[in-house]
């Protein structure tokens, strides 16, 4: 995979995988000599604010937003950037990088539309977010401000992890996981691919949450949880089966 902080690195500097942490990711994008050109899928309220974030990384760059459902948002620009046409990208695009501005555990779909046309994907780390060194982050996830990552956690490809979310030690967090504002994962815990967290939730430590599975605001998580279901209070109890992330 690609990172911000790989795409910075002068010509023949040796790579570093990215798990290797934040701190040596931002030490490289403090080089503003050097401009990533960035691209957010999506163009709601989400976006706009993952382009806020984005704007407080030197070195780093939004050209402009990518909309599939809805062409009638191409028709302005969104924050003073253009708004591109999922099938209309300009062959400048495929060298930028890009990453995913939407909450739904679904955006795989947009994610593969825009790889299946040569769009690349990167890791953007907010420089007030804090991961561990041991930790590792896979291609295409976002960590917001504030958002607290302990060592050895594993966090899969697409995740988002909204602001001050936090994921403790030795967890593993699958693909496509959304965990919103202040959700917090404790040590030793997994979640499967495509789950979505809501905000203030607690998952307490070792225990194991399914795939596909929605988590309400809130709730605390005192019992393993299933694959596609949908839990919330406190204690967290399944109100809804069969469903497929949020
Ligand atoms: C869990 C969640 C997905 C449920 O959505 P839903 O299935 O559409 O549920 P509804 O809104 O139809 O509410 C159904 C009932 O559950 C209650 N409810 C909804 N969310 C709840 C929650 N998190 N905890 C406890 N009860 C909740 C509602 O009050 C309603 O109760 P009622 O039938 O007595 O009126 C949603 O409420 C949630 O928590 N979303 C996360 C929001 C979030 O984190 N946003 C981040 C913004 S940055």
């Amino acid at each position: 995979m690609t990172t911000l902080r790989e795409s910075l690195l002068p010509a023949g500097t040796p790579r570093v995988a990215p798990h290797e942490g934040s701190r040596r990711r931002l030490d490289a994008v403090h080089d503003t000599s050097v401009t990533v050109p960035l691209l957010i899928l999506g163009t709601r309220t989400l976006a706009v604010e993952i382009c806020d974030w984005v704007e407080d990384i030197p070195g780093v760059r939004v050209v402009g937003f990518v909309e599939n459902m809805d062409r009638s948002h191409c028709a302005q620009p969104l924050e003073d950037r253009p708004v591109f046409w999922i099938d209309e990208l300009p062959d400048r695009a495929t060298g930028c990088y890009a990453i995913a501005g939407l909450a739904t555990t679904h955006r795989r779909i947009f994610v593969q539309q825009a790889a299946e046309r040569g769009v690349r994907f990167t890791t953007v780390v907010h420089p007030m977010a804090r991961i561990s060194k041991k930790a590792r982050l896979g291609e295409g996830c976002l960590a917001a401000p504030a958002v607290l990552v302990g060592s050895h956690a594993e966090i899969g490809r697409h995740v988002l992890l909204n602001r001050a979310a936090m994921v403790g030690h030795h967890t593993r967090i699958g693909d496509f996981v959304t965990l919103q504002p202040q959700a917090n994962v404790a040590g030793c815990c997994s979640i499967g691919e495509g789950t979505y967290v809501g905000m203030g939730a607690l998952i307490l430590d070792h225990l194991n949450i399914g795939a596909h599975s929605v988590i309400g605001a809130g709730a605390v998580v005192t019992r393993d949880v299933p694959d596609h279901v949908q839990v919330m209070g406190v204690p967290a109890r399944i109100v809804k089966e069969n469903i497929d992330g949020k």
